[in-house]
C-alpha cells in the first residue's frame, strides 16, 4: 500500500520542513522527486540526503511567484503526477500591522505562488489523464488566529482554490485536497520566533507546543504521512475535502 513507484511527483518547498519530509518520503515509497525551491542551496542539500540513501530527487531553483520561471520548470519536467504546493512564508501581526508590502510578500508566495503552480501542473496532468494536487492550508483557514492576519487569508484562499480546483477537474481524474496543520516543529516556526519574540524564545516554544490540546507541536514526518496517503492511489475517492492535522486544535480547544 501507499507505493509512489514510477509516479513524478513535485513539491515546492522542499528544501525544508514539512516539504522536505514529504520529499524524503515520497522518494522512499518510489516516486521521482522533482523539489522546487528558492533557496537552492537548502535543494542540494536534501537532493544529497535522498541520493546518500539511494534514492533519485532533483532540485529546481524556482520562484513560485514567478510564473513563467514555473511553466519552463513544469514544461521541462513534462509528466507529473503529482504536485504538493508546500512552499509558503509567515507573518505574524494583526491588520494594523500588516503593511502593504507584507501583504503583498505573503500573498505573491502563499496564493500566487500556489495558482502559478496549478496554472502550470493542470494542462500536464490533463495530457496525462490525471493526477493528485495537495495544498499546504493551516488551522488558519478554518479559526481565527491572533496575529496572523495576512497569513490566514492567504491560507484561507488556499482552502478556496482547492475546491475549487478539485470541482473545476473532476472529469479530468485530477483529485485536489488540502492539509490543514497546526503547529509544525520546522524551521518555519523557530524563524517566526527569533523574529518575532526575541529573547522570549523558551516561553513562546512552550507557550506554542500546548497551544495544541495534544500538548506538542506536530513532526514534520506526521504532515509527510498524512500527504502521502492523500497523495496515493489508495486515496484514489478523495476529492475536495480538508484534512486536519491539529493535535485537537480545531475541535477540543475549549
Ligand atoms: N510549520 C507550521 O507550523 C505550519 C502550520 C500550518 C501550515 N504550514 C504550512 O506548511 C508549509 C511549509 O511550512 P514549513 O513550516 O515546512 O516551512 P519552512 O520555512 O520550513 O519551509 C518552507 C520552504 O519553502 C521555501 N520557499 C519559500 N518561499 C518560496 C518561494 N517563493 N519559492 C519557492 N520556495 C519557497 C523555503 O525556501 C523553504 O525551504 C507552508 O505553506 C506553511 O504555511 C506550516
Amino acid at each position: 500500500m501507499f507505493s509512489l513507484k514510477d509516479k513524478v511527483a513535485v513539491i515546492t518547498g522542499g528544501g525544508s520542513g514539512i516539504g522536505k519530509a514529504i520529499s524524503v518520503l515520497f522518494v522512499k515509497q518510489g516516486a521521482h522527486v522533482h523539489i522546487i525551491e528558492l533557496n537552492a542551496e537548502a535543494g542540494s542539500q536534501v537532493v544529497s540526503q535522498i541520493e546518500a540513501d539511494g534514492g533519485n530527487a532533483q532540485v529546481h531553483a524556482v520562484n513560485v511567484s514567478d510564473q513563467q520561471a514555473v511553466v519552463e520548470a513544469f514544461e521541462a519536467i513534462g509528466k507529473i503526477d503529482i504536485l504538493v504546493n508546500n512552499a509558503g512564508i509567515a507573518h505574524v501581526g494583526n491588520v494594523e500591522k500588516t503593511a502593504e508590502v507584507d501583504f503583498e510578500r505573503v500573498f505573491n508566495v502563499n496564493v500566487k505562488g500556489a495558482y502559478n503552480c496549478l496554472y502550470a501542473v493542470v494542462p500536464l496532468m490533463k495530457a496525462n489523464g490525471g493526477g493528485a494536487i495537495l495544498n499546504l492550508a493551516s488551522i488558519a483557514s478554518h479559526v481565527g488566529i491572533t496575529d496572523r492576519f495576512a497569513y490566514s487569508m492567504s491560507k484561507g484562499a488556499i482552502y478556496a482554490m482547492s475546491l475549487s480546483i478539485a470541482r473545476d477537474y473532476l472529469n479530468d481524474q485530477i483529485r485536489c485536497n488540502s492539509i490543514s496543520p497546526a503547529r509544525v516543529h520546522t524551521p518555519f516556526v523557530d524563524g517566526f520566533i527569533t523574529k518575532n519574540y526575541p529573547g522570549q524564545e523558551p516561553e513562546i516554544f512552550e507557550k506554542l507546543s500546548k497551544s495544541q490540546p495534544i500538548g506538542r507541536m506536530a513532526k514534520p514526518d506526521e504532515v509527510a504521512a498524512l500527504a502521502l496517503y492523500l497523495c496515493s492511489d489508495e486515496a484514489g475517492f478523495i476529492t475536495g475535502c480538508d484534512y486536519p492535522i491539529d493535535g485537537g486544535f480545531i475541535k477540543l480547544n475549549n
